[in-house]
């Protein structure tokens, strides 16, 4: 049985269709809204803001008798800009009551919490950050996070850090920055994406079924796991897979640079965060860790 607090986001929504696809375990997603989600034979969906104590009591009680409970914890306040406006409410969210949650989810078998390169801080000279790297986080989020990692280690269970990730949303009403990029080629709208700014990054999909392929190993895994794509990407590059996808013209994404547009972010942002991913290959005996749009 699986347990994903916040599983209708966007990651959450292909963790559950990895889970349908690559188990045989049944699912209880917690969601803050559940008008617009729909209880299947395999997914339960009960309403909890991780916030409010007595809803995430319900869940704890309604998993505490059930064995071999998987966990995968996604509910944070995790835009960047908005943690840098409303630092207080952020650290509400994604320390003070992250570590109230972990601490009634003691019982668990396994747990793995949803992190990311924003810890590690800027990449010099193309260096790829692996998990033991030290971390210096330009930005109040990647400092939520390493704040947040540090109570699931407490704890003996798992992060995994993930790049930026993108693809088409499954989220009802809810677009990703995916869709927005789609709409504006599709309406021979320009689109400006950075040139100069690399990630390793991944889609939705190859991120969920990694993550669920680790859970899944009856074997120790190591509390920190980077989850991260083989090729060094900018969002230009993105932009220019998305158009040829769609068979659009790629004249209509235009590289900028992170100097240029210093106005698009509110809050800093690294010029560039790269992993190395060769421990989770080794673990999950793979080869190449492909970005796919
Ligand atoms: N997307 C990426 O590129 C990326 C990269 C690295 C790490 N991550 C991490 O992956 C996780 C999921 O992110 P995502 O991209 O899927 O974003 P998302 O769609 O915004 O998912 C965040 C989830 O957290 C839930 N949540 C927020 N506050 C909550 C609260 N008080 N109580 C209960 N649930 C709450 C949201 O619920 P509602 O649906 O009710 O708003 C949503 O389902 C986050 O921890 C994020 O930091 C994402």
């Amino acid at each position: 049985m699986y347990l994903i607090i916040g599983g209708n986001g966007y990651l959450g929504n292909y963790i559950i269709q990895s889970i349908l696809a690559l188990t045989n375990d049944d699912i209880v997603s917690t969601a803050r809204n559940i008008s617009n989600v729909a209880n299947t034979s395999r997914i339960k969906w009960i309403k909890c803001d991780i916030t409010d104590d007595n809803e995430f009591d319900n869940v704890i009680d309604f998993i505490k008798n059930i064995n071999n409970i998987k966990v995968i914890f996604l509910a944070a306040y995790h835009h960047p800009d908005k943690v840098a406006e409303n630092p207080q409410f952020a650290w509400n969210i994604n320390v003070t009551t992250l570590s109230k949650c972990i601490n009634k989810l003691f019982f668990v078998d396994k747990l793995f919490y949803a992190s990311t390169d924003s810890v590690y801080g800027n990449s010099i000279n193309n260096h790829h950050f692996k998990e033991d790297d030290v971390l210096n986080p330009v930005n109040i989020y990647g400092k939520n996070k390493c704040a947040a990692e540090a109570i699931i280690k407490y704890y003996g269970f798992n992060v995994v850090r993930y790049p930026f990730l993108i693809a088409h949303s499954l989220v009802k009403n809810k677009l990703h920055f995916y869709d927005k990029i789609v709409n504006d080629l599709k309406s021979q709208k320009e689109i400006e994406m950075f040139a100069d700014s690399f990630r390793s990054s991944l889609n939705f999909k190859t991120a969920a079924d990694l993550l669920i392929k680790l859970c899944e190993l009856n074997t120790e895994i190591p509390h920190i796991v980077n989850i991260s794509g083989d090729s060094d990407l900018s969002k230009y590059d993105i932009g220019l897979m998305i158009a040829d996808k769609l068979g659009a013209d790629k004249s209509l994404v235009k590289p900028i640079t992170m100097n240029e547009k210093n106005n698009i972010f509110i809050s800093e942002r690294a010029s560039s965060t790269l992993m190395d991913n060769s421990l989770i290959k080794n673990i999950l005996n793979i080869d190449k860790i492909d970005f796919i749009i």
